[in-house]
């Protein structure tokens, strides 16, 4: 397979301190992660809200890391933007939520942001089939969306793995399968053998167990022991 072997890791502030918000973006950054993953919930396309722009732009006004922004919202045409300004460099809108997603991929890609769309646990990867070439990074959602802290749906790697084939079949190498929901040591292994590029993970890194450094090497020990 002709693709960088190494796994991102992506901690979802979602599970975070909120109050301290700057120390824990720190802690993972420290701990050597890739990107900090952002989650944007708007209480109609799931049932929960969470942050917005201005947010979006604290959080990039400490860190490096690349920002990897989870749109869980209707109508994000009308918010991309928004979220661009703020510091986003990886867009991601749900399948279910856009009607002209081809549009919304190139719009993206025309503000020098990487496009993703992301897909509910019930929807097949087979609709991707004419939207591939023109997104970076596809994300499988490995839970129903909207809270954190919930069980890995089981049927997810095989899920990734038809992805994967999809993205082979057409050398479409360089784009990212990322995986949300649910990821800790005991998944990881399962979807980077299935084919998973990059691992989203809240609750496996924010928690009372272990620190963010310790989370995180465990992640990527279960991960790197599957490529
Ligand atoms: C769920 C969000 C996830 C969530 C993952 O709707 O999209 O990014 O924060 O949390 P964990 O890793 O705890 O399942
Ligand atoms: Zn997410």
């Amino acid at each position: 397979m002709m693709r960088d072997a190494a796994i991102r890791i992506a901690p979802s502030i979602l599970s975070a301190d909120f109050a301290r918000l700057a120390d824990g973006i720190a802690e993972a950054e420290a701990a050597g992660a890739d990107w900090i993953h952002v989650d944007v919930m708007d209480g109609h396309f799931v049932p929960n809200l969470t942050i917005g722009p201005p947010v979006v732009k604290a959080v990039r006004s400490v860190t490096e890391l690349p920002l990897d922004v989870h749109l869980m919202i209707e109508k994000p045409e009308q918010l991309v933007d928004a979220f661009i300004d703020a510091g986003a460099n990886w867009l991601t809108v749900h399948h279910e939520a856009v009607t002209h997603l081809h549009r919304l991929m190139e719009h993206i890609r025309s503000r020098d942001v990487h496009p993703g769309v992301a897909l509910n646990p019930h929807t097949p990867v087979s609709l991707l089939e004419e939207i591939l070439p023109y997104v970076d990074l596809v994300l499988v959602m490995s839970v129903n969306p909207g809270f954190g802290g919930q069980r890995y749906i089981p049927t997810s790697a095989e899920k990734i793995a038809k992805l994967r084939s999809m993205l082979d079949e057409r050398g479409l190498w360089s784009v990212e399968i990322e995986v949300d929901g649910g990821i800790a040591p005991k998944t990881a292994g399962e979807v980077v053998a299935a084919g998973a590029t990059a691992l989203v993970a809240g609750a496996a890194v924010y928690n009372d167990q272990a620190s963010v450094a310790e989370n995180i090497r465990a992640l990527r020990d279960a991960a790197q022991a599957r490529t």
